[in-house]
């Protein structure tokens, strides 16, 4: 995640004269920087780029993605009229930019290097436009969760249907395979997330079934609700470094895994992250099914060089075990 960011040269250079949406709106610009991306850190596949508000963005609701910050929405979505104003979702009238990006990134990528589609799931989208943005409590949210269920149902079906639509247009412009953000979804409790989530995730991911494309569930602090979100279904779960991956995948089952190492590492000695990654690997012990990877993005303050020496560490230890 992040794979292109701010810690990138490449990329910096291109977002000192466009901000995020218009690098997301312009096909050439954000295809750039995927295969920029991709190509300096030598990863074994490359993450479209693109943001998890587009598709609402392109139904026109009134955003901005501030520094440091992420996502603002400059009229809170907390009623029946506010939910109605939001249009219908067509992927190919609403975010052409985006289906034009995959090709781009398609045509520019050998064919060993798969490259990932995504969207945010219907939770962490609704927690934006509920809140109007990034939230720490996540109160206003739950508060329509609670008090007004139906308004709640409502908003979540028509999210679902805006994220199912949107992941099969990927698929069709080529993606390898789809990953769901529910970056915010471990902030609920287990029976919540069964009763007021699961029903429409799990929707999106049957509605990907026989597509014969890999996805991928991911949030951020989950290791509590883990047994509830593998009923939404999917091939990999995505978890980050708050529970040891040997332990997630026990709770897990019989799918595969992607993690975990905490994004910070990267900040410390060659020697913690190598001993960190190690130990990862390790606890994987050569199962097959592991996608190693960051709990979460990459931060700005990163350096390069470190990450680029991460991806040929895990690549050569892995290549010995196969
Ligand atoms: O290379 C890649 O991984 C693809 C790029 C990508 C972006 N957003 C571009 C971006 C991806 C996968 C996303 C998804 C996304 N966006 C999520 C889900 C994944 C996650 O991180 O949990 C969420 C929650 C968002 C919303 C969002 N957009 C946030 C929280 C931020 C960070 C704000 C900041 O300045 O730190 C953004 C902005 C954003 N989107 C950046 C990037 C690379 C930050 C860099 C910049 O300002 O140029």
């Amino acid at each position: 995640m992040r794979q292109a960011g701010r810690y990138l040269e490449s990329y910096r250079k291109v977002r000192a004269k466009h901000n995020v949406l218009t690098i997301c709106k312009t096909p050439k610009l954000s295809a750039k920087v995927t295969l920029d991306a991709a190509r300096e850190l030598e990863v074994d596949a490359a993450i479209l780029f693109a943001d998890i508000m587009l598709p609402l963005e392109g139904v026109g609701v009134e955003m901005k993605i501030v520094d440091g910050l992420g996502p603002r929405i400059e009229h809170p979505v907390r009623n029946e009229g506010a939910i109605g104003n939001i249009a219908l979702f067509d992927p190919e009238e609403h975010v052409p930019h985006v289906l034009e990006t995959i090709r781009l990134v398609k045509s520019g990528l050998a064919d060993s290097v798969p490259v990932i589609g995504f969207s945010g799931a219907p939770f962490t989208l609704a927690s934006y436009l509920v809140e109007g943005g990034p939230s720490r409590d996540f109160a206003e949210t739950k508060k329509m969760m609670y008090d007004q269920p139906d308004l709640w149902n409502r908003l979540l079906t028509q999210l679902s249907e805006m994220v199912s639509s949107y992941l099969i247009a990927q698929v069709r412009a080529g993606v390898d395979a789809v990953q769901l953000f529910d970056s915010w979804s471990g902030i609920l409790s287990p029976v919540d997330y069964e009763e007021f989530v699961l029903p429409f995730t799990r929707k999106i991911f049957d509605r990907l079934e026989g597509k014969a494309i890999p996805r991928i569930h991911f949030g951020v602090g989950t290791a509590g609700i883990l047994k509830v979100m593998r009923k939404a279904g999917g091939e990999v779960y995505g978890v980050d470094w708050r529970i040891s991956i040997d332990e997630a995948w026990r709770v897990l089952g019989d799918v595969g895994i992607q993690g975990n190492l905490d994004p910070a590492t990267v900040l410390g000695t060659w020697s913690l992250i190598e001993k960190r990654s190690r130990e990862i690997l390790e606890r994987i012990g050569g199962r097959p099914g592991h996608v190693f990877n960051l709990g979460h993005g990459v931060l700005p303050e990163t350096q390069p060089e470190q990450l680029k020496k991460l991806v040929k560490f895990v690549q050569l230890t892995t290549k010995k075990r196969r």
